[in-house]
């Protein structure tokens, strides 16, 4: 469906299409659910208890404290008037009681702003404790028929699938883009088959893993079946990419030994002696050809024989990845060693108070061959 707007075609009318909703309204009339205890009441009152316990809740776990709660708390009123206690005690076991303490605060609202009374536009419920645009959305189709969107993590997760959305829905770019879509979507009647079809899609078919795609209304559209990647959609939250740093270290070396140096008390490797490193950033290029900056950092040491770039490793922290670089220095001879500095014999490196990742570096190095 296209509308014109004063702009002309809007992004939303290019998402729009009624195949859609009527799939999911015909397969919810038929397969759906239709005798949960908060379906065919248009109590918001009711709605709205069993959205907020539904929320992060299954529904199996849900039936038997909706059933206690609204024998306790039959209305708005009951439920506002009754001091939290009470409320928390009828909420213990359910978890998220964040949920319970903003239930509580949302019936005093609606008692003392709304009369009572829920209100029937979504923003306006969107604004009191606990109740987020997706809920609002829900408590309104299933309350007024309203047309509104839902886009809770079953709704996502259909979504992505079955448009082969790519990138993480968490993000809000992609968020953003799934509520254009939901919007886009929505019928022109029959909100509550369609709003409850969604969900029941979500929950018991297209479920996180192996969905029942062959008995699902929407397979013949779903980008994720057709490219066998109903595992991979929806995108997973990314590994935070864990930061990374370069040492050049120096292996300086004269006589059968290696120049170590002791590390600050504090920081990584506190205390240990280790390699020296140079400061700041040696190109392997620079480096190579015994450049100028390393060059400057080696001659403190003694006078220089011969200067060779080693093969970078990688040690991994963490909270970081670590590239060490080592540049083999030759000395033909020593100058005073610095404060702090000490020469170690290569053939008892093994017995140094080292950090593994330098001792086995020196250990590679100290194969015969290399010290030939
Ligand atoms: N999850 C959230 N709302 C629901 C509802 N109305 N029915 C079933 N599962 C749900
Ligand atoms: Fe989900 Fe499969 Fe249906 Fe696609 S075809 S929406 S993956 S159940």
């Amino acid at each position: 469906m296209k509308r014109l707007t004063e702009f002309g075609l809007t992004e939303f009318d290019d998402l729009a299409d009624p195949t859609f909703s009527q799939a999911v309204i015909d397969w919810q009339r038929v397969h759906g659910r239709h005798s949960l205890p908060w379906q065919n009441t248009r109590d918001a009152y009711r709605v709205w208890l069993s959205e907020i316990m539904l929320q992060q809740t299954q529904v199996a776990a849900v039936l038997g404290y909706y059933a206690r709660f609204l024998e306790r708390f039959p209305t708005v009123h009951d439920l506002a008037s009754a001091p939290i206690e009470d409320v928390m005690a009828h909420w213990s076991g359910l978890g998220y009681y964040t949920r319970a303490r903003n239930l509580h605060a949302c019936a005093v609202r609606v008692v003392n702003e709304y009369g009572g009374e829920f209100p029937a536009d979504p923003a306006l419920l969107a604004d009191l404790p606990g109740i987020g645009r997706s809920t609002a959305a829900a408590i309104t189709a299933f309350s007024n028929g309203t047309r509104a969107a839902i886009l809770d993590g079953n709704v996502k997760r259909v979504f992505a699938r079955v448009f082969g959305v790519e990138g993480y829905p968490g993000e809000k770019r992609i968020e953003d883009a799934l509520w254009r879509r939901a919007d886009a979507l929505l019928p022109e009647e029959s909100m509550e088959a369609y709003t409850q079809g969604l969900m029941d899609l979500g929950a018991t078919l297209c479920t996180r893993s192996k969905p029942d795609c062959p008995r699902c209304p929407l397979q013949a559209r779903c980008v994720a079946y057709a490219t066998g990647r109903t595992e991979e959609l929806p995108v997973r939250k990314p590994k935070k990419t864990t930061p990374e740093k370069r040492a050049d270290m120096l292996v300086v070396l004269h006589d059968g030994h290696v120049l170590l140096e002791q590390r600050p008390a504090s920081g990584i490797w506190g205390g240990l002696l280790s390699l020296p490193e140079v400061d700041g950033h040696v190109g392997i290029e620079t480096a190579r050809d015994g450049g100028i900056a390393l060059a400057a950092a080696v001659q403190a040491f003694g006078e220089v024989e011969e200067v060779q770039a080693l093969l970078p490793l990688v040690h991994v922290f963490t909270h970081y990845k670590l590239h060490m670089a080592p540049h083999k220095v030759l000395l033909a001879a020593r100058a005073v060693t610095p404060e702090r500095h000490v020469w170690v014999r290569l053939d008892g490196i093994e017995d140094a108070a080292l950090p593994a990742p330098v001792k086995k570096l020196l250990i590679d190095l100290a194969r015969p061959s290399l010290f030939a």
